[in-house]
């Protein structure tokens, strides 16, 4: 039997997790989480330990990181490797991925979503439900593209960025690293490291 620790017992987790046994390549997932032990079931799944006790294991187990925070999430994530680690990329069987795009270890792609010709996905980046990546669009490492978010094609996003929810980016325009897109935005100019823009069209509202 193949298991998956997840690292992160967030709301976001309880979908990871789903993604992972819908897959068929976990047959169980167990979380860890600092809030352990006071925290000792994430929805249906059982807590079993922290960070501490992840890395202290003597078998190491395939994890993932599932902490919607873009910064953190790459941090674990880095932290787990470098403890020897091996890293899974989790994508729901009913996610639509071409077979010229590259996805990074760490990466999690939901149902519904679509990552299209070409495309390349960092490492610890969440494509989440029926959020759209079109061809040749390129995203750094722990990028979060909310539910519904499309990215036109050609599009770059820097590291730690995240893509409110239902947002669009049209083609080719270079969103920065740490920029947040508000939901519901819709970005037609370039974005530079750093800012929150909002709105349709999407005017940056903090530097
Ligand atoms: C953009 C965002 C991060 C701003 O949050 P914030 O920094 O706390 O900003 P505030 O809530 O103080 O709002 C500041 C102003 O922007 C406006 N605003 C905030 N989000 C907006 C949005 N998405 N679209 C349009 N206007 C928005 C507010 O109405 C407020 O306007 P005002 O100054 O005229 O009152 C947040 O509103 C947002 O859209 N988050 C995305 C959440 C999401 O996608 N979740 C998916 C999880 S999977």
């Amino acid at each position: 039997m193949k298991v998956l620790a997840i690292l992160g017992a967030s709301g976001h987790g309880k979908v990871v997790a789903d993604s992972a046994l819908s897959s068929g390549l976990w047959q169980q997932v167990f979380f860890y989480d600092d809030a352990w032990p006071t925290k000792t079931h994430n929805g249906q799944h059982e807590i079993v330990g922290n960070t501490k006790s992840l890395l202290d294991l003597s078998e190491k187990p395939e994890v993932v990181v599932a902490i919607g925070n873009n910064k953190v999430r790459l941090a674990k994530l880095t932290e787990l490797i470098h403890n020897g680690f091996t890293v899974a990329t989790v994508i729901h069987p009913a996610a639509v991925i071409s077979s010229s795009a590259s996805i990074a270890v760490g990466t999690v792609v939901m149902a519904g979503a679509v990552i299209n010709a070409d495309a390349v996905v960092g490492s610890a980046c969440i494509v989440n439900s029926n959020a759209v990546v079109e061809h040749d669009c390129l995203l750094g490492d722990a990028v979060h593209v909310s539910p519904g978010a499309s990215l036109a094609g050609g599009v770059v996003v820097g590291q730690c960025s995240w893509i409110g929810i239902g947002a669009s980016v049209i083609q080719l325009k270079r969103i920065g690293s740490n920029v947040m897109v508000g939901a519901g935005a819709a970005v037609v100019t370039d974005l530079a490291d750093g800012l929150t823009a909002v709105g349709v069209p999407a005017k940056v509202i903090k530097y």
